[in-house]
């Protein structure tokens, strides 16, 4: 295998709920480039080790590093500043601002993060509202579009500032079949460019748009498959993909 850089890396990684331990010790690294996958049956932890990893929830124990710098312990301010600089978010349910309209909710993701001019910011709105298919929705609130087209402006949202590593947790849980190729292919393009990405699902379609796969099970790792990076929907992938798992029980 090619040299990497580690990203992000943890190391005995615990997260306990009262005497119910999710995490049990896992040890991870993650590289820069990589489409990596969790995969795993619902309760096996794979959110809690997504939230734990960016930083949005505190391990029990264990140790966290982000480019070779320990965040384990680093402040809240400190984290904020990484998860609004470096990381981006997508989740199952979407996060956008209520009373802003799908394109504010874009735009103002890209208008924060301080690194693009204006201009630069309302071009890059715009292709991507073409891209996901968002012209006709774009001038409404939340409340008042579709849940597909919703995730669309919130994965839009996500990667207009191009964030180093982009944590999505089930971006597609929610959504149909075209619905769902439109944000794997916005985090497949998003991959293509250098981003990093973290997808946890529990879905093989999402799941192949990944180089790197893990299966998780009670809180601790049990498998890792490699495959070679997306270039569109391949038999043999699948079928990679599908012995694999096979392996698991699923
Ligand atoms: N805040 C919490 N307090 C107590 N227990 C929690 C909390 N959050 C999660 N858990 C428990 O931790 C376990 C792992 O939860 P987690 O959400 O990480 O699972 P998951 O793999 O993401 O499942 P799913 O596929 O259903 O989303 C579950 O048993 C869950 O009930
Ligand atoms: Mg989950």
């Amino acid at each position: 295998m090619e040299n990497k850089d580690v990203i992000l890396s943890g190391k005995e990684i615990t997260k306990s709920y009262g005497d119910n331990t999710v995490l049990q010790g896992i040890s991870l690294e993650l590289y820069a480039g990589d489409f990596t996958v969790i995969m795993g049956a619902s309760g096996s932890g794979k959110s809690t080790l997504l939230y734990v990893l960016s930083g949005m929830d505190k391990p029990s124990g264990g140790k966290l590093c982000y480019r070779g710098q320990d965040i384990t312990n680093a402040s809240e301010k400190e984290l904020t500043k990484l998860r609004a600089e470096d990381f981006g978010f997508v989740f199952q349910r979407t996060h956008l601002v209520s009373s802003l309209t799908l394109k504010e909710n874009i735009c103002m993701a890209g208008l924060i993060c301080g690194s693009m001019s204006e201009k630069e910011v309302k071009e890059k709105t715009d292709m991507l509202i073409l891209q996901m298919h968002l012209k006709k929705a774009k001038d409404r609130l939340p409340a008042q579009v579709s849940g597909g087209e919703a995730q669309r402006a919130a994965v839009a949202r996500a990667v207009i500032t191009k964030p180093v590593l982009l944590f999505a947790d089930e971006p597609t849980g929610a959504l149909n079949k075209a619905n769902t190729e439109e944000v794997l292919d916005l985090l497949t393009m998003a991959h293509t460019e250098g981003q990093s990405v973290l997808l946890v699902t529990h879905d093989r379609d999402a799941a192949l748009r990944g180089n790197r796969i893990l299966y998780l099970e009670d809180g601790i790792i049990m498998g890792e498959l490699m495959l070679e990076p997306y270039l569109g929907r391949k038999k043999e992938r699948e079928q990679k993909l599908a012995s694999w798992l096979e392996g698991f029980r699923w």
